[in-house]
């Protein structure tokens, strides 16, 4: 498409079915990601289908945001009912829907006194909390203060915002944006050690994932949320969590690090957390929450969005997390977690080394070596992540890459007893069949 002139002018407003979709991506859609070769049309519950008609079992959920599965009826209502109502409406005002959303997260949610703001991505609300860090420590050591460095982990992922990448602790996001955004540190996951010899008196905040998402399904380990309480006390800092991928329910608990701490006998809790994904079930919204402690520090003309928290957004996700709490869904996530487990013990595949993660946030983690006999493996080029999603997707079922060897389920958190078995019985056969068996 090099000449504009010869666009006509109504162009955008017909669907011209001469062209394929591919085509379209292709010639007007910036190539920013790899994309797999399917698009959608329509979704109901845990299950997509494609343009040729085909159905699929999808156990990818938008990467862990549709959280009832794709158009459930309450948010079908709550947009239609909301969208006649108002719209968006600008910060300049109160907004009743804000403020009781922020209600729910406070008190149903968080179970802790605290303030909420609220935005449009994860890559947002993250930014709010290096700001929020930044701030809290400028308010209270003055001006001049060198408070401010915001320790992250490696192998994280916080977003792809400037504030984003400097904050991901992996080298990919960050090649060819530099100057990057000063200030940040990463340590290994898991690592208490080495996390107390990098904080010191210019640390504003620790920030980590409970569970990392993008990194391979990492769960956190009791003793390195135990050191980084200890360095809050006694450095003065923030303790922070992106709770934007394992948050809102994702591992059966409504708050990610409540459910991985479960009878560790340590308990920890944040100074701030981050949302977004499945938060408000598919509708475009970030948020984070503060103790109220730390609130003051984002005092007026300090922070905000144009489309954070708008009626709509916010009476969507009350509807979301609203049918979360009363359907019985977070139960819901830890008993199918425990089938999936129960099946997946009894499997027997050299390429499938472990499945690990908390709640319907799982990976199987492959083995590379034994990858390497699979037929049409070593030809592809591709990771082993890539090449059994691929094998999945042919199959019938929808899952995600986690790095090279992680492969994920994030099944909606409403899933049946019956979409999981075919779940199981799909990727069984998919590893018997690059099992050669
Ligand atoms: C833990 C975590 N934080 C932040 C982000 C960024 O969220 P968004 O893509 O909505 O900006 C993601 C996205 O994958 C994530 O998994």
């Amino acid at each position: 498409m090099s000449d504009p002139s010869s666009i006509p002018a109504s162009v955008a407003a017909e669907d011209d079915a001469s062209l394929s979709t591919a085509q379209l991506m292709h010639d007007y859609v910036l190539g920013n990601y790899g994309r797999f070769p399917i698009a959608f049309e329509r979704g109901e519950g845990a299950w997509l289908w494609a343009e040729d008609g085909r159905r699929y079992l999808d156990f990818s959920s938008g990467v862990a945001v549709c959280a009832l599965g794709h158009s459930p009826r309450v948010m079908v209502d709550a947009l239609a009912t909301q969208g006649a109502k108002l719209i968006h409406c600008s910060n300049l005002y109160w907004v009743r829907e804000q403020a009781r959303l922020a209600r729910f997260v406070v008190e149903t949610m968080m179970e802790r006194p605290g303030k909420v703001f609220f935005c449009n991505s994860g890559a947002e609300a993250n930014d709010g909390l290096i700001k929020l860090a930044r701030k809290r420590a400028w308010e209270k050591y003055g001006a001049g203060t060198n408070k401010n460095v915001v320790i992250t982990c490696k192998q994280s992922f916080h977003g792809r915002t400037l504030g984003g990448i400097a904050a991901t602790g992996q080298e990919k996001v960050k090649i060819g944006f530099d100057p990057l955004l000063p200030g940040f540190l990463h340590v290994p996951f898991n690592d208490p050690q080495t996390l107390r010899e990098a904080v010191n008196e210019t640390t504003a905040a620790i920030l980590f994932e409970p569970v990392q998402g993008e990194g391979g399904i990492n769960t956190a380990t009791p003793e390195f949320f135990a050191e980084a309480a200890k360095l809050r006390d006694e450095f003065d800092l923030l303790l922070m969590f992106d709770e934007v991928q394992c948050g809102a329910g994702r591992t059966g608990d409504w708050c990610g690090w409540r459910t991985v701490l479960e009878g560790s006998g340590v308990a920890v809790e944040p100074d701030a957390v981050s949302w977004a994904k499945g938060f408000a079930g598919g509708f475009p919204m970030g948020s984070f929450w503060v103790a109220d402690e730390h609130a003051a520090a984002l005092g007026p003309g300090t922070h905000g969005s144009t489309f954070g928290g708008t009626p709509l957004a916010c009476a969507v996700a009350l509807a979301v997390l609203g049918e979360i709490e009363k359907a019985g869904v977070l139960a819901n996530v830890k008993r199918q977690e425990s089938r999936i487990r129960d099946a997946v013990a009894k499997w027997d595949f050299a390429i499938l080394r472990e499945l690990r993660g908390v709640g319907l946030m799982l990976g199987f983690v492959l083995d590379t070596e034994a990858m390497g006999s699979v037929a049409g493996f070593a030809e592809s080029g591709k990771t082993p992540s890539i090449f059994v999603v691929n094998a999945a997707r042919e199959a019938g079922l929808l899952t995600v890459p986690a790095g090279e060897t992680v492969v994920r389920w994030l099944p909606p958190l409403n899933v049946t007893d019956a979409e999981v078995d075919e779940a199981l019985a799909l990727f069984h056969s998919v590893l018997s069949t690059l099992s050669g068996r």
